[in-house]
């Protein structure tokens, strides 16, 4: 019997210096040590010596259990050290490793375009105000003198939310609501998202931007319009930019005109892009009819006023040489990453 425990001892004691981990020492301890391991179990088989033989071997054993276990000890804590070491060495941050730097974005290139644009408005004294993208079909159409059987009012190019609620097919709406609320003097402008029920193609979206503007004032004439546009024109694209007005018709303005900007592709010379006229139309404008301005409380006796619509998606592709609309609306990072 005292061989065999010399033997588990020398075992133990060899095993020792092989073992590489705290988890595998522990292993061990429960092999040699633990309630079921190989000193118990001698422990256990001392009845079957002679009686007199016991107590000695019994003391053995207890000895060899003391001895093993400081041993063990002192290796648990030599381990510790070492897998700290590691852990330490593991984790250790290089200072001097070369950072990688986080991406710069970029605005989109309608808030490019949206911003230059409040920025030229409220330098000549406009106020910037947002209306809702959920309108009342009351504010969109019928103030804006568009009557019940009135083309525009068709489910073809309205996204209707219900019966008297749309997505706001142009941001004139805001003009009603704010002659509503205020009186003249006016001059507003309103950037924002408009809606109209058209497939999404390199020229289409049923989602794009507009950005109405709105004078109310009295003897505000045509001149004035037309001098204000002009000035926009020149405080965005640049000295030699011209714009042009063509007769068109709205239900809301009289008389009402389109107006054209000299293309920013050609220069007016005619290219694929103003499709060979050297004009790009950007938007629509015109006196506001006096119809209106009663609708909405302002005396039309007294007061006259223009307003203007400006798209601004046509404006950005224009600008920034983007040939597909669509290029707006998908978030490709990569667009944006051009702009840099
Ligand atoms: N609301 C018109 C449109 O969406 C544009 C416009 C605004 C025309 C203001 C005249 C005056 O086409």
């Amino acid at each position: 019997m005292l061989e065999t425990l010399n033997k588990i001892r020398t075992q133990v004691v060899s095993d020792l210096e092989t073992v590489q981990s705290t988890a595998e020492l522990e292993a061990l301890q429960v092999k040699a040590l633990g309630k079921k391991g190989e000193l118990t179990a001698l422990l256990k088989s001392l009845g079957k010596l002679p009686q007199e033989e016991r107590p000695a071997m019994g003391a053995a054993i207890n000895e060899a259990r003391k001895a093993l276990q400081e041993r063990i000890d002192l290796r648990a804590q030599e381990l510790k050290r070492k897998e700290r070491d590691e852990a330490l060495r593991r984790e250790a941050i290089d200072v001097t490793e070369p950072r990688k730097l986080p991406e710069i974005g970029t605005a989109h290139p309608i808030t490019i375009v949206m911003n230059e644009m409040i920025e030229c408005f409220t330098g000549m004294g406009f106020e910037v105000l947002q209306g809702s993208e959920v309108e009342l079909e009351y504010y969109n159409f019928e103030l804006m003198n568009i009557p019940k059987n009135h083309p525009a009012r068709d489910a073809q190019d309205t996204l209707y939310i219900d019966d008297n609620i749309v997505l706001r097919t142009h941001t004139s709406p805001m003009q009603a609501r704010v002659m509503l609320a205020r009186k003249p003097p006016i001059r507003i402008v309103c950037p924002g998202r408009v809606y109209r029920a058209d497939e999404l193609d390199a020229s289409h979206s049923p989602v794009f931007h507009q950005m109405e503007g709105l004078v109310v004032d009295e003897h505000i004439s045509m001149a004035d319009l037309r001098g204000t546009l002009d000035a926009f024109a020149k405080h965005i694209y640049g000295a030699d930019v011209n714009i042009r007005f063509r007769p068109s018709f709205f239900p809301f303005t009289e008389p009402s005109a389109e107006v054209d900007l000299t293309c920013s592709n050609c220069k007016g010379t005619g290219c694929k892009v103003c499709k060979g006229t050297g004009w790009i139309e950007i938007l629509g404008s015109g006196m506001v009819n006096p119809k209106v301005l009663d609708m909405c409380g302002i005396d039309s006796q007294k007061y006259s006023g223009f307003a203007f619509g400006i798209g601004l998606d046509r404006i950005a592709m224009g600008r920034f040489a983007i040939p597909d609309m669509r290029l707006l609306f998908e978030g490709d990072a990569r667009l944006l990453s051009q702009l840099r």
